[in-house]
């Protein structure tokens, strides 16, 4: 089944919009496979955002991602990496449509509420970076 990562970052954590971000997903129908509350080290940071490392907000990026706990998560199902981009929104709350997640929350593109992967080798490669192979949990086959 698909997989993707997505993070609600410091700024969603500490605005209490975990349960209204986790429920968006929970009821479109994607299952959640993994879930952690936890500090991002600046080395994690630094490999996580790997590829904007040459662009002038590097530095802004590490010291917010840095800043406070995460939600971090695995969610899967029927073509849940586009799917999830198109519930987030645009990067830029500015450009997001009302009804997604940046668009409804978000003011400003360094503090966007939510990270997602952009395509499957991201979502492989974060997954790895944030969770161990018995972190993420298979559902019951009785219901
Ligand atoms: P995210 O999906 O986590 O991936 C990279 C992040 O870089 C992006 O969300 C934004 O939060 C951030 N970002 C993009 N452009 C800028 C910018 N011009 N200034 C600050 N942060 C930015």
């Amino acid at each position: 089944m698909e997989k993707t990562f997505l993070m609600v970052k410091p700024d969603g954590v500490q605005r209490g919009l975990i349960g209204d971000i986790v429920a968006r997903f929970e009821k479109k129908g994607f299952q959640l496979a993994g879930a952690k509350l936890m500090n991002v080290s600046e080395e994690l940071a630094k490999e996580h955002y790997g590829e904007h490392k040459e662009r002038p907000f590097f530095g802004e990026l590490v010291d917010f991602i840095t800043s406070g706990p995460v939600f971090a998560m695995v969610w899967q199902g029927e073509n849940v990496i586009t799917t999830a981009r198109g519930m987030m929104g645009a990067t830029n709350p500015k450009d997001a449509n009302l009804g997604t997640i940046r668009g409804d929350f978000g003011l400003t593109v360094g503090k966007n509420i939510i990270h997602g992967s952009d395509s499957s080798e991201s979502a492989v490669r974060e997954i790895g970076l944030f969770f161990k192979e018995e972190e993420l949990l298979e559902y019951s086959k009785l219901m």
